[in-house]
């Protein structure tokens, strides 16, 4: 008999999962300023204190709502939209299983351009669909979608990320309408940073039956320790996604502070005003120091110094993303999440000691 615990004693892995792998996001890094993740570098958000403080009316010993039907009410109120077109996801990763659950059979296309969020390959892949990627074209300054490379692969679904991870740009709002109106399937359009530069494509799922418009709490809210995201789209397409989703996927707590942060966006007000204009003024001085960025509309940027720097900034204390680990086509280069004038001094004195 096999020891337990020994790989021999268990059946076969699913196929895909002996090659696709979640990448390693370092969040166990104490001591060091991450600068990595794309996370809200401004700090907590008071508005989950505030909830904490109220967390005595929470009955805990009860499950939530199957459904976060009090985020899906927010959220309606917020958009201006019925709550049955809301699905609330552990994080807007869920989102992802379960668009890929909802519409993929074994074998099916997902597609999206590239490079990319590493986390779509892997929802695709898991749940037995085929990954095909349409890599965006580099115009110097910005990333542009091929829409008509997308629309030739015929996928089920087609996710775009706007703005995109880890390029940073968004893409034209013309752009993605074209896609959606001309896609034989569904089109997520992904749009966790699009705080930041202000794009809402949920108002345009009113036209659209095939649109679902991906949004997450974890960026602009700055509640990414409580994993909380959702999709908006009409019914049939909500509905055919809550098919799929476990009963009470969002803990009762994360919702109550989601809704408390829609209800008291004094945070998120300062974090889309200040996250960009500091992304720029950091931009900028990392040109100065000699490297090459590309435009962004997130809290983040894409950069290229002309030698490796994630391991010299990383014993410098801050750790950034080496994108080149997963895109091949980003040799060399390295993603940056930007915070206060502050955070962004410190990095800047570290690069410039690290070329
Ligand atoms: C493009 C993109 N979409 C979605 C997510 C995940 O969001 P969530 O924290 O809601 O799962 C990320 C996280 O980095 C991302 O970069």
């Amino acid at each position: 008999m096999e020891a337990p615990g020994s790989p021999a004693a268990l059946p076969p892995l699913r196929t895909p999962l002996r090659s696709v792998r979640v990448p390693g996001y370092e969040m166990d890094a104490p001591g060091l300023l991450p600068m990595h993740a794309n996370t809200n570098l401004l700090g907590q958000n008071p508005a989950v204190l505030r909830e904490a403080r109220a967390v005595r009316g929470l009955e805990s010993n009860q499950y939530p709502t199957e459904n976060s039907e009090t985020l899906c009410a927010a959220l309606a109120e917020a958009h201006g939209l019925p709550r049955s077109w809301f699905v609330a996801g552990n994080g807007c990763d869920e989102i992802f299983d379960l668009l890929a659950k909802t519409f993929l059979d074994p074998g099916d296309a997902m597609a999206y351009p590239v490079p990319a969020f590493v986390m779509y390959r892997f929802y695709a892949s898991v749940n037995l669909g085929r990954p095909v990627e349409i890599p965006l074209q580099d115009d110097g300054r910005r990333w542009s979608l091929d829409v008509e490379g997308l629309l030739a692969t015929r996928a089920r679904v087609i996710v775009v990320a706007s703005p995109n991870n880890p390029t940073g740009n968004a893409f034209p709002a013309e752009q993605l309408r074209d896609l959606v109106r001309r896609a034989p399937g569904v089109v997520a359009v992904d749009e966790a940073y699009a705080d930041f530069c202000g794009q809402n494509l949920v108002p345009e799922t009113r036209r659209a039956p095939n649109l679902v418009v991906l949004r997450t709490f974890s960026k602009a809210h700055g509640l990414a320790g409580l994993r909380v995201g959702y999709a908006g789209a009409q019914p049939a397409l909500s509905d055919a996604l809550r098919r799929a989703k476990p009963p009470f996927n969002v803990s009762a707590f994360s919702e109550r502070a989601a809704a408390r942060a829609l209800r008291e966006p004094a945070f998120w007000k300062r974090s889309v005003r200040v996250l960009p204009a500091e992304r720029e003024k950091a931009m900028a001085a990392v040109r100065a120091l000699g490297c090459r960025t590309w435009e962004s509309d997130a809290n983040f940027f894409l950069m290229k110094a002309p030698r490796p720097v994630a391991e010299a900034l990383k014993s410098r204390g801050i750790l950034v993303r080496d994108v080149s680990r997963h895109h091949p086509s980003l040799a060399g280069c390295v993603r940056v999440t930007v915070g206060d004038a502050k955070t962004n001094r410190r990095f800047l004195k570290a690069l410039e000691a690290s070329l």
